[in-house]
């Protein structure tokens, strides 16, 4: 697809469809006027005649005769006042799922001027192109490739945005929605490959792959022998059961000044979940494959970092391993020394996501981190408590968690606090060990980040439980390409300009 960004009156850019908006209330945007003007005033008509409600993403279509573009397609956008991204990106959604199959080779999207309610950071032009262009990448988005009859090349090939100017804080706007859409798109095709083909050494061959295109991207993979001789008990014990080998995949990215400490990320990386010995049930065991969403949203930020080179450090560790059962895999029972010295009885096979995270947050401290963010689908709890909408934010730091939180409101890729107080540790007490994985069905979620806590006391540390949030599950299952927008803005507000 082609992208462009233009600031040429409408009334002489001539498209096979123009996108304006309009309000369920609030007054017309200057937009959707000039497009009025422009068709003698057609489309006050329809709304005098009640064609238009307005409301968030109803659509209308219309061919036009004698006009600068062949269709105009209305798009319903709300209540000014009650706008939210949510609400700006579903009438976009809506707009490009009219469009995106259809017979219009190149289409623009006039939507800028359509203001956004209670969010200043993004109620601005940079702001809004920032949400378009990154939603028109996410909504485009197929994955074909396992199908053996292919759908037929779209006809849409050219989409342009409208902006007020030229300016280049316009265009870094609109080229880094970019950069985050197309990011999540890889952190997508990631999950959504099959685990017989998405294992630990097929991920680390794509970490590899992806500083061979970025230059600005360096790539080191850790074996079995190399993780055994660090002490990497815990994390080794997940992938014991499984004739795949682990891989611990360290992918830098260095735009800032040298003496700039990195932001870190970890990415939970379980190519496939079983349970091992603690057998999941067999019902929607195949989602399971999106255990390594969290490392796939790793990927997706280091492709979007290495398109827009901001100045900023960061370093990324995806933990990846297979976790199996088999005559070799780790039993309920057994005790791992982690790399921290720590002991850990695993009562339960299936708690495998800290098991291999607290040895990769372990290993990030000779980084020497400016904060460590890890994320993963760490616990089904985390759906019963936040369902499907927000990921879960669990933080050792006040400040770093409201700035997650914040980056999250913007993108709408939103995220809610947990409590990790320390009365929540006592579940973790073992009889045998110093810890034991599972905390009990009680606020399961807290539980598994107290456990992580316990190894990431010497930074500034944030975890996202993305289980709810990394997938759909149903009729549209696939993959969603967060946290991708939340870390990205994050790591934005942190860079140096
Ligand atoms: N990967 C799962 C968590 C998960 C489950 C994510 C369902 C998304 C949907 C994780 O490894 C797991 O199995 N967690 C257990 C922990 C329990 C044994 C303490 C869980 O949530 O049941
Ligand atoms: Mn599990
Ligand atoms: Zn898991």
């Amino acid at each position: 697809m082609n992208f462009t960004l233009s600031s040429k009156a409408l009334s002489s850019s001539k498209a096979d469809c123009l996108v304006v908006a309009v309000p369920e209330k609030g007054d017309w945007p200057a937009s959707t006027s000039e497009a009025d003007a422009a068709l003698g005033g057609q489309l006050k008509a329809l709304q005098n005649n009640g064609d238009l409600s307005g409301k968030t993403g109803t659509t209308l279509l219309i061919p036009l005769q004698d006009a600068p573009w062949a269709r105009v397609l209305l798009v319903g956008t709300g209540k000014d006042d009650k706008r939210t991204v949510a609400d700006f990106r579903k009438a976009l959604s809506a707009a490009v799922s009219v469009l995106k199959d259809g017979a219009a080779r190149h289409v623009i999207f006039a939507l800028t001027d359509t203001p956004i309610s209670g969010a200043d950071a993004v109620n601005t032009e940079t702001g809004k192109l920032k949400l378009i262009a990154r939603t028109l990448e996410e909504q485009l988005y197929t994955f074909t490739g396992f199908k053996s009859e292919q759908p037929p090349k779209r006809k849409l090939n050219k989409v342009t945005v409208a902006a007020s100017s030229s300016d280049k804080a316009l265009k870094d706007a609109f080229n880094l929605g970019l950069a985050t859409g197309r990011g999540m798109n890889l952190t997508r095709d990631l999950g959504n490959t099959p685990p017989n083909i998405c294992n630990p050494v097929w991920l680390a061959e794509r970490a590899q792959q992806l500083a061979q295109e970025h230059d600005v991207i360096r790539t080191e993979v850790l074996d079995e022998k190399q993780m055994k001789k660090l002490g990497m008990n815990s994390l080794l014990s997940v992938a014991a059961g499984s004739a795949q080998p682990p891989r611990l995949i360290v992918m830098e990215y260095r735009g800032g000044k040298p003496k700039d400490k990195p932001y870190v990320l970890v990415g939970k990386g379980i190519t496939f979940d079983t349970g091992g010995i603690s057998l999941k049930p067999g019902e929607g065991m195949d989602e399971m494959k999106y255990d390594m969403g969290g490392a796939a949203a790793v990927f997706g930020i280091m492709q979007a970092l290495a398109e827009t080179r901001p100045k900023i450090n960061v370093v990324t560790v995806i933990a990846a391993a297979e976790n199996m059962p088999s005559g070799t895999a780790t039993r309920p029972g057994d005790i791992v020394t982690s790399m921290s010295g720590q002991t850990i009885e695993i009562l339960n096979t299936d708690a495998e996501g800290r098991l291999v995270l607290c040895d990769a947050l372990t290993y990030v401290k000779k980084f020497d981190p400016e904060v460590v963010v890890d994320m993963a689908t760490l616990t089904g709890a985390c759906i019963i408590a936040l369902g499907y909408h927000a990921s879960g934010l669990m933080a050792n730091d006040d400040a770093l968690a409201d700035e997650l939180l914040a980056a999250g409101e913007r993108t709408g890729d939103r995220a809610w606090r947990l409590p990790l107080w320390d009365e929540y540790q006592s579940q973790l007490d073992s009889n045998f060990a110093d810890m034991q994985n599972i905390g009990g069905r009680p606020a399961g979620t807290i539980t598994a980040a107290c456990f992580l806590s316990r190894f990431t006391k010497e930074y500034r540390w944030a975890h996202l439980d993305i289980a709810g949030t990394a997938w759909t599950s149903g009729k549209a299952k696939g993959a969603s390409g967060r946290p991708v927008p939340l870390l990205m803005d994050y790591l934005m507000t942190h860079a140096g300009k």
